[in-house]
């Protein structure tokens, strides 16, 4: 069927009579075996293991192939791996596509893990990194190399949150390396406010433990790929033994039923919450995707169709140790912890060299103290209310 929002789409995908068995969402189908009624069923199964047929646990059952469908319908592409983390999904979505001798690009704003895996893994394997800066647009093809394999994206950036300019990168990409797979961590977006396949990316990769499913309470990983690079990446992910048990899928299909109307909220909240904030005296920048002033503004009001809950602000001072302990533990609703997309509002600070050690070769444009928060579902007017009295324990 043509012309359905995506809100109906978040409600239908995946539901297939197949995988609900007569109830409304997917059944729970735990298994590692799965038997074949004949010789020639094993046949048939085995002939289309990578197709949709029940084969054994590792390929998936029907819980992990009803999420598979919806992820694909959600962002449009031939297939869709599942990994137990976000983490998982980054790391074996670039092992898929490199080899010895090979050279991969990442913004030098990427989740700091997913640099990590660069210059722990792959430099073990000879693979090495180039880093960009995510402003960077067209400029790219000066850094693609004869052996540039990957080009990797994160927007908006971590922390940071700069957003790139997509088309132009891609345009240059596939200019000056055809052959060059585009990987893009598109968990900011739950792969649904920008559509990272439509904008030419061959892979759109989640930490489907955020906004997927939604409820801090799960760890699962996606991507989702272009039809030029599903085979690959699936059989990778599958001798790598990268599956997620059957609940865990679930859980994230029954989570993509409330994505819509969730981010809807995450949106409104966290826009009224980054607008206040930098109308305050103590704020010196903040960096929210959807408030111009904010870098790579133009590209996110061109490309995306939404904004999440996750930004960060920089105050016009660098806190003292004192200060920073008083202004984070005192909060009444944001909880310090690492991870966001969850119901509940989340907050976390650095240092400003603590975010340049993160930025290679780069460092950072600012001095004072960091502050990212995930608005969460509770009354804006409370988190508000939380916010004015913590900034009022710096002064
Ligand atoms: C942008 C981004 N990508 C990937 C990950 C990794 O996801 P996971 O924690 O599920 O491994 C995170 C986690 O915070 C993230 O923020």
């Amino acid at each position: 069927m043509t012309n359905r929002r995506i809100e109906t789409t978040l409600i239908s995908a995946g539901r297939r009579a197949r995988f609900t068995q007569g109830s409304v969402n997917s059944v729970i189908q735990r298994a590692s075996s799965l038997v074949f009624d004949s010789v020639e069923a094993k046949k048939h199964a085995t002939a289309n293991r990578a197709a949709g047929e029940l084969f054994y646990g590792r390929r998936g059952t029907l819980t992990h192939f009803a999420l598979q469908e919806a992820m694909c319908e959600l962002e449009g592409g031939a297939g869709c791996a599942l990994f137990p983390c976000g983490a998982a999904a980054v790391a074996n979505t670039i092992l898929a596509f490199v080899e010895q001798g090979d050279h991969i690009l990442m913004p030098n704003t990427a989740y700091e893990p997913s640099q990590d895996f660069c210059t722990k893994i792959l430099t073990r394997m000879g693979v090495t990194t180039g880093w960009f800066d995510p402003l960077i647009g067209a400029d790219i093809a000066a850094l693609i190399q004869p052996n540039t394999r990957v080009v990797f994206l994160e927007s908006p950036g971590s922390i940071t949150m700069e957003v790139h300019d997509v088309p132009a990168i891609v345009a240059a990409v596939r200019a000056t390396a055809p052959e060059a797979v585009i990987i893009m961590d598109n968990t900011w977006a739950a792969g649904i406010l920008f559509k990272a396949l439509d904008f030419g990316v061959d892979i759109s990769v989640q930490a489907g433990t955020k906004y997927l499913v939604g409820h801090s309470d799960a760890m699962i990983g996606t991507a989702v790929a272009n039809a030029r690079c599903w085979d690959q990446l699936r059989e990778n992910a599958y001798l790598m033994g990268q599956m997620v048990d059957a609940d865990t899928a679930y859980v994230t299909s029954r989570g993509l039923r409330t994505l819509a109307v969730r981010l809807r909220q995450h949106q409104e909240s966290s826009v009224r919450i980054a607008s206040w904030l930098a109308e305050h005296p103590l704020v010196a920048r903040v960096n929210h995707p959807a408030l111009p002033g904010s870098k790579g503004h133009a590209f996110w009001k061109r490309d995306f169709t939404g904004s999440c809950g996750l930004f960060s602000f920089v105050l016009t001072k660098r806190l003292s140790e004192r200060e920073f302990a008083h202004f984070l533990d005192n909060f009444s609703h944001f909880a310090m912890a690492y991870s966001w997309g969850g119901f509940e509002s989340l907050i976390l600070a650095n240092q400003p060299e603590e975010i340049a050690a993160l930025r290679p070769g780069a460092g950072v444009d600012f001095t004072g103290t960091l502050v990212r928060l995930h608005i969460g579902l509770e009354n804006v007017e409370d988190l508000l209310a939380d916010l004015a009295a913590g900034l009022e324990r710096i002064v």
